[in-house]
């Protein structure tokens, strides 16, 4: 059977994609109650010591020529978050699958871009947003449906790049990747970095800087030069832009080694207290770390199936007691009939949790999981 389509924003979606009661409205509590918790606001938390960072090199290296917004609205139209930044109709991150929908033409922003038109067509030419930004994903250490990202925006006029002997876009290119290695400079003293060539709707060329960290390459920005059509629109014709946007607690969890990005949310005075005011980059002591309880959960999938609903009940049900949720194993029988194993990493960052406890929430997640996915447990 064909899963029934609905039209959302503009997009096709399964009606079973659908997690919540009302049919247009997939946010949960647990996200809504983080509208307005505003982490990059405060001083001495992880991720506001990280934007005063970036702050710091942009006033020193641009005469503090760069304009700051961190107080914008995450509620934002379906047409300042997409359409606005040239996103296709048909893209994946406008579904209700990817993104926080309040009503068929409003979403919680899943990217600080959804500010970028509005900001050039009131006349800005160098601006930075940081704000909170929505994401339905997957759950592990390093993803969380709520982060934080730094958009930044610099626009060049003809004079700016006609003695250079470079056109424009090669000009503005350039620019950019200079910026963006001092920035990681700034951050990180002498890192080894490189450049990979990625498509965004809105720029072209676009670019992902990735440095080396810990043995590992660790993609920390996207990037570009911006697509003329988002200038024409915006009263800028005739000139050039570059644009990127960067995840805060992917560079924050590299600068303060924090191993969990659960971790920014919590209130325990043994994380908060660690961290202080334009000190950026204190080593996190972990203070204790309780034992992980694991629970498997195997169950016959539907058409309409998909990880990110998954994860949104269990998130319902465990919140931040949920660490991770891996697929173990996959497999399709004779009949067609595809079945799902996971395994559910419980754990708290702050104290031991007991076996009646997960024992509980592993019962609701079952019995939710069932009802609201329509899977079939086996
Ligand atoms: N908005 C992009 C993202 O969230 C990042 C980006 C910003 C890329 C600006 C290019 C220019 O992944």
């Amino acid at each position: 059977t064909v899963a029934s389509l609905v039209e959302r924003g503009g997009v096709q979606i399964a009606r079973d994609d659908v997690v919540r009661d009302e049919p247009t409205n997939n946010i949960p509590d647990t996200i809504f109650t983080k509208l307005g918790m505003q982490l990059h606001r405060r001083n001495q938390h992880p991720i506001g010591i990280l934007k005063n960072a970036i702050y710091d090199y942009f006033d020193t290296n641009y005469e503090n020529k760069f304009v700051k917004f961190d107080d914008l609205c995450p509620i934002v139209s379906v047409k300042e978050n997409f359409d606005d930044v040239l996103v296709p109709p048909d893209h994946v991150s406008r579904s209700y699958n990817d993104t926080y929908y309040i009503d068929p033409q409003t979403v919680l922003r899943c990217h600080t871009s959804a500010h970028q038109a509005e900001i050039l067509s009131r006349g800005h030419r160098h601006f930075l947003v940081t704000g909170d930004v929505y994401r339905r994903d997957s759950i592990d250490s390093t993803h969380y449906p709520v982060f934080h990202q730094m958009e930044g925006v610099c626009v060049f006029s003809p004079e700016d790049w006609e003695s250079s002997g470079k056109d424009g876009t090669a000009y503005a290119a350039e620019d950019l990747k200079k910026c963006l290695e001092g920035l990681a400079r700034h951050l990180f003293g002498a890192v080894e970095m490189r450049w990979i060539d990625t498509y965004f709707p809105f720029t072209d060329p676009s670019f992902e800087l990735e440095i080396y960290f810990k043995e590992k390459w660790l993609e920390v920005l996207g990037c570009g030069v911006t697509e003329q059509e988002i200038l024409k629109r915006s009263g800028n014709s005739d000139n050039v832009a570059w644009a990127f946007g960067l995840g805060l607690e992917r560079l924050a969890m590299v600068l303060f080694d924090i191993p969990d990005i659960r971790l920014f949310w919590s209130s325990d005075e043994r994380f908060t207290s660690q961290f202080w005011e334009g000190q950026l980059g204190i080593k996190f002591k972990a203070f204790s770390k309780y034992p992980p309880c694991y629970k498997d959960m195997s169950f016959w999938i539907n058409e309409s199936f998909t990880e990110n609903n998954l994860c949104e009940v269990i998130r319902g049900i465990a919140g931040d007691l949920v660490e991770e949720v891996t697929l173990i194993d996959n497999f399709t029988n004779k009949k067609g009939m595809t079945s799902h194993c996971y395994r559910i990493a419980y754990r708290s960052m702050e104290r031991s949790l007991t076996d009646d406890e997960i024992n509980d929430l592993q019962w609701n997640v079952r019995e939710q999981v069932q009802s609201k996915l329509n899977v079939v447990l086996r």
